[in-house]
């Protein structure tokens, strides 16, 4: 195989336009120096139900072993339909996925080909530009406008054309902490009719919305629900990302379609746990999780707003979007920033370029994560006004 070490092999443009994780020299450095991180979306909070820990070592146990069918266990579809608003049929309209994350790719590759157009709004969550590339579709952005991140309505409308074959959405979204509203969704929908486009809409994080506000789903929409495809997740809602369950839910001529991708993508996740999330009846208290959620993104607003930095609060999911000019009166960008406050406090934070479709546009902005435990966000605290009584 001596040959091999100088010649590059060919690689696909599809992959060839992939970016890789743009935070991994931070992570590195912040493992090293066992930094506190505020990055990444990984839930330090809530903690996940012992009762569904305890069914999965019971679904082992028990046999519960082998492959299990491709739509998902139908108990767990049950269980997931009876969340969703409205509910939805979970032998027609759900399939269960490797989290979220195959979910996205497997509407983006039912609905899109090569040249086909997908409008998407911008910032949002680096995932989404990844995967679009990966479809082999073009994507148009649509700006949001700091410092409360809505679009312009005659923005929106110059992105769609006939090539549009898409629009990808999220709310509560990452990184801008937006939850669409009613009227916001229904300029959407007016769009999606007039250019009769499929909406894939990421609500991951449904269970986390604040300030009294509800969040209304596209399935509660006209003119949205009925070429909507909803990408879910029990990763944040149930603080089990690494168990990888998510799903889809979209109507039974669409989730013939995506079943058909799904089975060639992974062909479905992790039987036991399937079952164990399905015996287990997703017994999580929600609506108390999502209360508490917001006295974590309050606790987070007041140490980052104390420090200076300018942020809107968040209306909904697990991040704050905050402006660090007032605090670093343009000297750094976002990515210095990062580095700096690692080295002084030990705290780590996402620098927002990868976040945007040109990166400059993130040069003022960090991503902070506030589903964490009340005790860490406290340590942060701790870590970042001492450091500043220290001078540094
Ligand atoms: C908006 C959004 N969608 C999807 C995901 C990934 O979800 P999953 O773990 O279900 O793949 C994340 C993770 O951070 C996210 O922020």
């Amino acid at each position: 195989m001596a040959h091999s070490t100088t010649r590059r092999p060919h690689v696909s443009s599809r992959a060839a336009a992939l970016r890789g994780n743009s935070l991994s020299d931070l992570l590195l450095l912040a493992r090293e120096r066992g930094a506190i991180d505020l990055a990444l979306g990984i839930p330090g909070y809530p903690e996940p139900a012992g009762d569904i820990i305890e069914a999965a070592h019971e679904a082992m146990r028990s046999g519960h072993n082998q492959y299990a069918h491709p739509s998902g266990d139908l108990l767990l579809r049950e269980r997931i339909a009876a969340t969703l608003r409205p509910p939805a049929d979970p032998e027609t309209e759900l399939t269960v996925t490797v989290g979220a994350t195959e979910a996205l790719c497997v509407a983006l590759l039912s609905t899109v080909d090569p040249g086909d157009e997908v409008v998407l709004l911008d910032p949002g969550y680096e995932q989404f530009s990844a995967a679009i590339a990966l479809s082999g579709a073009t994507p148009r952005y649509v700006p949001l406008h700091a410092p409360d991140w809505r679009f312009d309505p005659a923005e929106l409308a110059a992105a769609f054309s006939p090539r549009t074959r898409a629009v990808l959405l999220n709310s509560p979204a990452n990184p801008t902490g937006r939850v669409l509203t009613r009227q916001e969704l229904g300029q959407i929908a007016e769009l999606a009719e007039r250019w009769d486009t499929t909406v894939i809409c990421d609500e991951v994080y449904s269970s986390y919305v604040f300030d009294g506000r509800d969040l209304t789903s596209v399935t509660e929409v006209p003119g949205l629900a009925e070429r909507s495809i909803v990408v879910g997740s029990l990763s944040k809602n149930y603080a089990i990302s690494g168990w990888r369950l998510g799903f889809l839910r979209a109507d039974p001529a669409r989730t013939e379609t995506l079943r058909r991708v799904h089975e060639v993508t992974t062909l479905g996740t992790a039987a036991p746990l399937q079952i164990a999330v399905g015996l287990a009846a997703l017994s999580a208290d929600l609506p108390a999780a999502g209360q508490e959620m917001e006295r974590r993104r309050d606790q987070a607003l007041g140490i980052f707003t104390r420090m200076g930095m300018k942020i809107t609060p968040a209306e909904g999911g697990c991040f704050l979007f905050a402006d660090i000019s007032p605090l670093t009166g343009g000297r750094l960008d976002s990515r210095a920033f990062a580095h700096e406050l690692l080295d002084d406090t030990g705290v780590l934070l996402v620098p927002a370029g990868p976040c945007f479709a040109e990166p400059e546009r993130g040069a003022q902005y960090v991503r902070i994560a506030f589903n964490r435990q009340a005790e860490l966000l406290s340590e942060v605290e701790r870590r970042i006004f001492g450091a500043r009584a220290a001078g540094k």
